[in-house]
Order: structure tokens, then C-alpha cells, then sequence
């Protein structure tokens, strides 16, 4: 999934005048998927950094939930060589993209110390893990409490007894508003669009579309139908899955209030209208 803060990072150069690479028929939706939303190098930082400050010492193993093309499993193995992941997705297809696009990329030594599951996230065991991340907010598909602590409990029982489970969250007055959102990547227009919101539910239905130069598109290239969970409820229910410490990291700001990208463990936060905040939880 994505938003636009998540590309703060990227800073592409937009490229005037130049006949665009791709058009909605020949465009692979998961190639732009990636571009637009993800930024692997940062996840992986993010991790590292994280694991040390709360455990003292570096993560070897990474249990990579909701993986889609496996490409922050792929990016672990590649930093370090005692590192090894497993990249769990339920849809075959989506693997097998990243198999052939990452993993059959790296070197044979890297490709033994990766593996990628298919399977429902909720039900597949692996070899226990110094870390499980479940991030771009793909746990927000379970809409029920009791399902979501289910989902937290396999989390938990995948973990080692030093292992930490890291998810994403995001939320603030503009979470629930119904908007489309054009972000230009370098070849085409990445579009967020957050369809509809029911409050009852909580429920947040949203699209990712593609449009092209040569006015081609691709509408609903990815759709989410989501629940818009809090903070607080997740922290609750990861309390009630057996995670002994749950802690938030909030994003801390510059002098002229913008976010820095720096998450800091926290108890409070700010009316932001458009917050990213990370959880991290202790086995
Ligand atoms: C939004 S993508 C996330 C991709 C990537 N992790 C990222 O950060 O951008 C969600 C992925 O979750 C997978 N998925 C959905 N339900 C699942 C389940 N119950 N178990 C495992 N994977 C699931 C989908 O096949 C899809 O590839």
C-alpha cells in the first residue's frame, strides 16, 4: 500500500520531454507499485537500528509478512552475510514476480539464506525469528478484533524469545477522508486514492491507480479494503496476543515543524492530519 509520505524519501527528479518508458499496456503494475510506495533501503534501516537500541545486538533472522515481491527480504540478505529471511505471502503469483525480479538476482550464497512461504500469514510457521514485520499496513485486511489478536498470537509464536515484531500505522484527520491524491514518479503519476470511509466500521476502502504520459491508465491497479485501526487498539490487542512490551515510535520534527523521518519511542503524539507512526513489540 502507500501513501504519500512514504515517499518523502525518495526525492526523484522528475525528467521533462523524455518519451516515457512505460504506458498502461505495457506497464508492470508491480514494478510501479515498488517505485511509488516502497523504499526498502530505509525499512531495513529502520529495523536494524531499532532492534539494536531495544535488544542490544544486531538481528540475524527476518520473518517478512504480507512479503508481496519479497523486496525488504531480499534487501536483509543482502546486508549482511549471516542474515536469513523468510518472505510469507498468500498469493503465489505476486512471489514468483519476486523471485524472478530479486531473489534470482542475488549471488547463489545469498539465495540459499532466503526463503519465500506461501501461506495465510495467520497460519504459517517458520524457523524462529529475531524479528517479524508486517509493514505498508497489510494487517489493517483483518477488520476483526479477535482475528487481528489471532494474526498478533502467530506473530508471537514465530518469534525467539528475544524477538520483536515491528508494524506500521497510519491515521489523522486526513486518514478518513474520502481524496485522490497525484504524486509524479520520473514515467507516470502514482494515485492514492482513498474511495470511501465508513465510520461504523471503520472501514477504509482504497485504490492504487497508474496514469501514464500518453494518457493511458490503470484504474484500481491494487485495492485495499481495510479497517482504520488505532493506535491504542493495536496496542491493547498485541498486550492481549502476549507481547510483553508495546512501544510507539512517533516521528519527531525539524524547527519549521515538518516531520525528520527520525521515530522516537513515545507516549504522546500530535494532532498531526496525516501521521505515519511505527509499533514495536516486544515478545
Ligand atoms: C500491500 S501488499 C504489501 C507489500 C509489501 N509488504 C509492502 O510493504 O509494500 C499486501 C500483500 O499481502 C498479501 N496478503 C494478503 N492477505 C494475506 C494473508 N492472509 N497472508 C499472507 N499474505 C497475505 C497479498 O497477497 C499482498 O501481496
Amino acid at each position: 500500500m502507500g501513501r504519500k509520505d512514504k515517499h518523502k524519501h525518495k526525492h526523484r527528479k522528475k525528467k521533462e520531454k523524455r518519451k516515457s518508458k512505460y504506458t498502461a499496456r505495457t506497464a508492470d503494475r508491480h514494478e510501479l507499485y515498488e517505485l511509488s510506495v516502497q523504499n526498502v533501503e530505509e525499512e531495513i534501516k529502520f529495523l536494524d537500528k531499532t532492534f539494536r537500541e531495544v535488544r542490544g545486538r544486531p538481528a540475524l533472522t527476518l520473518r517478512e509478512d504480507f512479503a508481496g515481491t519479497t523486496a525488504a527480504a531480499c534487501e536483509w540478505v543482502r546486508n549482511g552475510v549471516e542474515r536469513r529471511a523468510w518472505a510469507v505471502d498468500i498469493d503465489p503469483k505476486v512471489l514468483e514476480w519476486g523471485r524472478k525480479r530479486h531473489v534470482e538476482k542475488l549471488s547463489p550464497e545469498q539465495q540459499e539464506r532466503i526463503e519465500l512461504v506461501e501461506g495465510d500469514v495467520k497460519t504459517t510457521n517458520t524457523p524462529l525469528a529475531d524479528l517479524v514485520v508486517a509493514f505498508n499496513f497489510s494487517y489493517f485486511i483483518f477488520k476483526e478484533r479477535a482475528t487481528l489478536r489471532h494474526y498478533f498470537e502467530q506473530v508471537r509464536r514465530n518469534l525467539n524469545s528475544e524477538g520483536v515484531f515491528m508494524l506500521d500505522c497510519f491515521g489523522g484527520a486526513e486518514a478518513i477522508e474520502e481524496s485522490e491524491e497525484e504524486t509524479e514518479q520520473d514515467d507516470f503519476t502514482y494515485v492514492w486514492d482513498q474511495d470511501s470511509f465508513d465510520p461504523i466500521g471503520a472501514n477504509l476502502m482504497c485504490h492504487i491507480h497508474f496514469h501514464f504520459p500518453d494518457g493511458s491508465k490503470i484504474r484500481k491497479a491494487y485495492s485495499y479494503d481495510w479497517r482504520l485501526w488505532t493506535l491504542p487498539e493495536l496496542r491493547e490487542i498485541l498486550v492481549e496476543a502476549g507481547f510483553r512490551k508495546v512501544t510507539v515510535y512517533w516521528e519527531g520534527h525539524d524547527e519549521d515543524g515538518e516531520g525528520n523521518d527520525i521515530y522516537e519511542p513515545a507516549e504522546r503524539g500530535d494532532s498531526d492530519p496525516a501521521w505515519i507512526a511505527y509499533i514495536v513489540a516486544e515478545r
